[in-house]
């Protein structure tokens, strides 16, 4: 399987695995919600089965006699030791952490149950769509597996066209959110490990030969050719496709390839092209049409690129006013799964005059990167790359490179996407070095209208004269690093002592600073812990910033709002939360969110 693995994953190159392509057997469904979706969205049965009795039988072997298979019997003549009929119900999507407070920090197997009706429409195709479910998902239609999944914050899908009967059909789901060192992440983060399936779940309905996947965007350095390519899925590859903009009075044929393939250049007339800024966050409605399927996107037209130290967002230098977010509901914690809730966390951002958002550490739900489109925040997307990943592993580099390979088939028509970042405060060394390098090469191959980059780690001349030197800064195009001078770093005064020394001909943004404060805790503003002493940290660092790094590119201090972690034990300040929030988890906004908005106003 392994071999089959990296066969299938990648080619190796010079002793490297360096991915082509991570296709799996379910290429992933683009822009689902412009399909005809049956949502399974609802009450679920759900078992809880620390051991996996569900999954293995008494010698450790799995069992083909499962919980998957759900049988019916009347008790007398079969017996079985499980029954979905009377188990408890929770409503999914959402973690099972935050809806039954006798999983709060379970860390195992959750089976989950959906009967649902089904019409057999016989020329159809169906997948099975989920947004995401955290950790491994093993997937099983009427009593048989239809595929599995490791990863908790990407989307996944699998053809169920001819696993689905007419009328009642049992979906079933077991979810491990159970954390493993050689995982992605590892077994060591700070963040809250919420499990469950943790985003919608969709019936998608697709023709024979659907439109698989597309990419519709302004040609990289140019702001009047929008360079287009359409991905067929299905046994009629060869077949003419309608591309209509009709806002800018474009309506463009071309015909796809043996392979399902098409790309083209379409010239735009810029008088009439209103581009996406966070100002203006202007979507114009694109038709997609083939022969046999239809879909439709709302796509925001803009160029990014550096040129030396700066950012230019259609040609003019940007300046990114960010903040970090987690993906964690606003006031109840949970996992973040609906519009609603994205945009109460995304409306903090815009309060604070952010025209950016730095999504760690993890691709949020999609409904977060749709509605900051609309609301004009630009957004830096990640993958759990995250401190210790066993960077020899090549199944480790299999997974971490399906997760970015995920990310960016998802959202690849989000104008406001800027950066894809590959990874967060990774230790230097040779291995992480290949394995990082090679997610880059394989980011530039996919999708070279945006920018790369990482979190990365100081690495000081002095005490005091601080820099960043990183093997990684070729590969990236925006250097990013994380800094806490101030908190883990010294205290508040040693940021009016230190100076910077960065010697990299690229944009710089500081992807993290901040301090800790409990909401309400008020005192001198010398003491640790007091919404004073956070607020003075950051003035102190953007006054840092003002004087001494006048060339960066941008902010995106740590963090949007307290969230979960279990890290975070210090009673009576901490009580499993990270308090660098500059809104407590209740919402209430501290000293230093007015702080950061008052510097805002300068930028
Ligand atoms: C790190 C890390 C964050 C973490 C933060 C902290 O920089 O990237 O995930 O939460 O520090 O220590 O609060």
């Amino acid at each position: 399987m392994r071999i089959f693995l990296l066969v299938l994953l990648g080619i190796i190159v010079n002793g490297n695995i360096w991915a082509q392509e991570t296709k799996g057997l379910n290429p992933l469904l683009q822009n689902v919600y412009g399909r005809n979706v049956q949502i399974l969205n609802g009450y679920w049965n759900y078992l809880v089965d620390p051991l996996e009795t569900g999954y293995y039988d008494y010698r450790r072997r799995p069992s083909p006699f499962g919980f998957f298979k759900d049988v019916e019997v009347d008790n007398i003549n079969a017996y079985k030791e499980y029954d979905f009929d009377t188990a408890p119900v929770m409503p999914i999507p959402g973690d099972w952490n935050t809806q039954n407070y006798e999983l709060f920090q379970y860390e195992g197997t959750v089976w989950f149950r959906r009967v649902f009706n089904f019409n057999k429409n016989s020329d159809k195709r169906s997948y099975l769509y989920f947004g995401a479910a955290n950790y491994h998902t093993i997937v099983y239609l009427n009593g048989k597996k239809v595929g599995e999944h490791e990863g908790g914050y990407t989307p996944f899908n699998f053809e169920v066209t001819d696993f689905l009967v007419d009328g009642k059909n049992k979906l079933i789901v077991k979810v491990d959110n159970k954390r493993r060192a050689d995982a992605v992440p590892t077994n060591n983060f700070d963040w809250f490990n919420y499990g469950g399936i943790t985003r919608d779940v969709l019936l998608v309905e697709a023709p024979s030969t659907f439109i698989q996947t597309y990419k519709i965007q302004l040609k990289k350095g140019s702001s009047n050719t929008i360079q287009g390519e359409v991905k067929l899925n299905g046994d009629k590859p060869l077949q003419k496709i309608v591309v209509e903009i009709p806002e800018l009075k474009i309506r463009r044929e071309v015909t796809t390839d043996n392979n399902g393939l098409a790309r083209f250049d379409q010239v735009v007339n810029s008088k009439i092209l209103n581009l996406w800024t966070p100002q203006n966050p202007k979507l114009y409605t694109v038709n997609i049409i083939s022969e046999t399927d239809k879909i439709i996107d709302e796509i925001g037209f803009r160029t990014i690129e550096t040129k030396g130290n700066k950012i230019l967002l259609n040609g003019k230098p940007l300046f990114l006013k960010g903040v970090s977010v987690h993906e964690e509901a606003a006031y109840r914690n949970g996992r973040i799964f609906s519009a609603d809730e994205s945009r109460i966390l995304l409306g903090w951002a815009k309060e604070m005059g952010c025209n950016f958002v730095r999504l760690a550490h993890y691709p949020h739900n999609e409904h977060m990167v749709r509605e900051a489109e609309k609301m004009g925040l630009l957004v830096w997307s990640e993958i759990p790359v995250y401190w210790t990943i066993h960077w020899k592993n090549p199944d480790v580099y299999a997974n971490a490179l399906n997760q970015l390979s995920e990310m960016i088939e998802r959202d690849q028509n989000r104008a406001n996407v800027i950066i894809w970042s590959i990874a967060n405060e990774t230790p230097h060394g040779d291995d992480r070095d290949i394995f990082l390098s090679n997610l880059a090469k394989y980011t530039r191959a996919k999708d070279d209208t945006r920018l790369i980059s990482m979190a990365m780690e100081r690495s000081d001349k002095s005490p005091t004269v601080l820099s960043i030197k990183d093997n990684m800064s070729e590969f990236v195009d925006i250097i990013s690093f994380n800094q806490y001078v101030g908190w883990y770093d010294g205290i508040n005064e040693k940021l009016d002592r230190v100076r910077w020394e960065i010697d990299y001909n690229k944009p710089i943004i500081i992807s993290e600073f901040g301090g800790e404060a409990v909401f309400g805790l008020r005192g001198d503003v010398s003491e640790i812990w007091t919404e004073e002493y956070q607020a003075e940290l950051y003035a102190k660092t953007l006054k840092m910033i003002d004087e001494r790094m006048p060339e960066i590119s941008g902010i995106s201090p740590w963090v949007l709002k307290d969230f979960r972690s279990s890290r975070r034990l210090l009673p009576n300040y901490q009580d499993g939360f990270n308090r660098k929030g500059v809104v407590s988890d209740k919402g209430d906004k501290k000293l230093s969110f007015f702080v950061l908005r008052e510097w805002f106003k300068t930028r």
